[in-house]
């Protein structure tokens, strides 16, 4: 038996030593005992990163929505794989069983086809967080199409220019999308961007807002109509392992978007095996991840971990604010939820508000608590603990990528005891290395460097679709024979990690590394602080000097600001020391923000650096009109 589900600390300790040496055994396990292979692979493993080139599971024949789906008929056919929750409350949720999911996929797939959608074609899909999205991404996994979701908040130009790198050759919308109280046309926005868009010869089109949209003749089809019509069976096509299963888009530090390439035996693996053991989930659980399908995220922990587990996960259509500020909780309270998935932003947004929000609901199915994308300050993290979990459901601080296709350091919750700000221990078959600025590996205990992987990891991404040198310079450059992750950790006393932040935000003050996050954690613990971001500027002696840009809470605004700067400055001399002190501090109305949540700082830091010419494309932020405000305060 391979231990595909680890239950204790002991046990997670003998798994990750197995992983470690023999890591092709170890994968080999899991992938024979736990999934549905049409045929078995020639080799496990594969690689060579000076190329780079990995194969996992090389030769194997299978299709990952057999996995997802047909496997689960004969025993969870009547179970719910989707439950969606949509925008409106009271609209009714909907629970989609497997035999349905089965169903709609295939009717779905046979419309692809008919529209000459075949293997290996990419289709873009821009939708709201509706159960099509899903069965859509499904649909295309069915027949061998590529799937390329985009996030249904980007620019038609945005949308564009991530067609157009990978050729789409259809285009899967809806009319509009409903996001708290707005109704969003997203149709114009396709109508838009498909103007520069050579490549896409057909666009299918599913109603949720019946608004009014101008369907182009010849290119434009509504969906329903074909769908009623479609077959209820379609045979799954049946791919290499190493044949791709999607292209994700995910921003660089500089240049266009890189189209992330997944491939379909090992992403499948690592998925499933990743979110059993993040989650512990068990047959009866309701999971929830609150992220959108538009994200890594959403397309590893909404729809094929937990769907290659036979789960029931929950869609979410709408935000976390409409009607009000207590809608996540109303939510698990409903339905139940056992393992909640979220992002720090997310939980700051909702600690600023009254905790009656939270208090009117009764949380006690919450077994495990999760978080993604970037560093959760101290402060978020207790409040997710002590209101949330009521101190009774571990918080997993997972850390992974875009890239990374899974979760790649997380606690194992009720194994790893969890830290506030660690994301502890790396999952069985992942070797992080830290390294310093000559490129050594930082052997040991209680060291800070660089993280790169030193082994591949059955989901990593393959390639950036279309450019395979940037694949390589961008990952695989910065040291030799490694998989580069462009973050810092730190391994503490006990080998736990704590990721520091993007090392490009690493700011260098009188020779002293400071990671932002540590500081910034310091500010948030001020009281009368809701966010902040540091960002370094030039400084005549020190090298570099400490902006911070910080938002109050209420309480904060009505106080004298000048008092405020002290007190700050006065935790940060506490928390870090002297040297972390900020030079300047700029109180903002709001900081800027991507559409999955991140803080821009790239923007902050040409702010502070008097460089507001040069400022980039800031029409795909959630929040652009916080940066005018921002340039106009300005202390420089
Ligand atoms: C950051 C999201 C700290 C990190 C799955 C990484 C995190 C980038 C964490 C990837 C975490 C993600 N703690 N930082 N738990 N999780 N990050 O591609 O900088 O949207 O490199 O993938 O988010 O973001 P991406």
């Amino acid at each position: 038996m391979s231990n595909y589900h680890i239950k204790n600390l002991e046990e997670y300790w003998q798994v990750y030593r197995k992983s470690i040496q023999n890591p092709e055994q170890f994968w080999e396990e899991i992938a024979e005992e736990h999934f549905l292979w049409r045929k078995k692979w020639d080799s496990v493993l594969e690689w060579d990163f000076s190329k780079p080139e990995v194969s996992w599971f090389k030769g194997a024949k299978l299709n990952i929505t057999e996995n997802c789906i047909d496997r689960h008929l004969a025993t969870r056919g009547d179970k719910t794989a989707i439950l969606f929750e949509p925008n409106n409350p009271k609209e009714e949720a909907q629970h989609i069983t497997y035999k349905q999911l089965h169903a709609r996929v295939c009717q779905f797939a046979n419309v692809l086809k008919a529209q000459g959608v075949t293997k290996g074609d990419r289709v873009c899909l821009y939708l709201p967080m509706i159960p099509e999205l899903a069965i859509a991404v499904l649909a295309c996994a069915r027949i061998g199409a590529v799937h390329s979701v985009v996030f249904a908040g980007f620019s038609a130009s945005a949308l564009a220019t991530r067609i157009n790198d990978c050729d789409c050759k259809l285009i899967i919308c809806s009319d509009g999308s409903y996001r708290g109280a707005k109704t969003i046309d997203l149709k114009s926005i396709v109508d838009e961007a498909l103007e520069d868009c050579q490549s896409v010869s057909k666009s299918l089109v599913i109603k949720r807002t019946n608004g009014n949209v101008t369907m182009k003749e010849g290119r434009d089809i509504w969906l329903q109509p074909l769908l009623d019509v479609a077959d209820t069976s379609c045979p799954a096509t049946i791919m290499d392992a190493e044949d791709p299963l999607f292209v994700l888009y995910t921003s660089g530090s500089t240049g266009k978007p890189k189209g992330m390439v997944h491939t379909t035996g090992g992403y499948m693996v690592y998925a499933a095996y990743s979110f059993k053991n993040v989650f512990q989930y068990t047959e009866q659980d309701i999971y929830w991840c609150t992220a959108d399908i538009g994200w890594i995220t959403g397309h590893s922990y909404i729809v094929y971990g937990p769907l290659v587990n036979g789960a029931t996960t929950v869609m979410f259509e709408g935000v976390p604010s409409y009607p009000d500020f207590g809608r996540f909780w109303e939510i698990v309270e409903k339905h139940k939820v056992n393992q909640f998935y979220t992002a720090p932003t997310a939980i700051r947004a909702l600690a600023k508000e009254n905790l009656s929000f939270v208090e009117k609901y009764d949380l006690s199915s919450l077994k495990v608590l999760g978080t993604v994308g970037e560093p959760i300050n101290e402060e978020a993290w207790h409040w997710y603990n002590d209101n949330i979990g009521k101190k009774n459901s571990p918080i997993v601080d997972t850390w992974w990528q875009t890239e990374t296709g899974g979760i790649m350091i997380s606690p194992i919750p009720y194994t790893t005891p969890t830290i506030p700000t660690f994301a502890t221990f790396p999952l069985p078959g992942i070797q992080p290395a830290l390294l310093n600025e000559n490129g050594e590996e930082l052997k040991g205990n209680q060291v800070e460097g660089k993280l790169a992987i030193k082994f591949p990891w059955p989901s990593m991404a393959r390639t950036i679709y279309g450019n395979h040198q940037r694949y390589k310079e961008t990952y695989f450059s910065a040291f030799k024979n490694m998989y580069f992750t462009g973050d810092g950790a730190r391994r503490d006393a006990v080998g736990y990690y704590r990721i520091t932040g993007r090392v490009d935000d690493v700011i260098i003050v009188s020779g002293h590394n400071l990671g932002t996050a540590p500081i910034e954690d310091a500010i948030n613990e001020h009281p009368a602080v809701a966010e902040s971001a540091i960002v370094g500027f030039p400084h005549d002696i020190k090298g570099n000097a400490l902006y911070g840009y910080i938002t109050l809470k209420e309480t904060g605004e009505s106080r004298n600001h000048d008092n405020l700067r002290k007190e700050i400055n006065q935790l940060i001399t506490e928390r870090i020391g002297p040297i972390a002190k900020l030079e300047k501090i700029q109180f903002t109305l709001g900081l800027p923000k991507t559409r999955s949540g991140k803080i821009m700082r790239r923007i902050l830091r040409k702010i502070a650096e008097k460089d507001t010419n040069n400022l980039g494309d800031t029409s795909t932020l959630l929040n652009p009109e916080v940066v005018q405000n921002i340039i106009d305060n300005a202390l420089v």
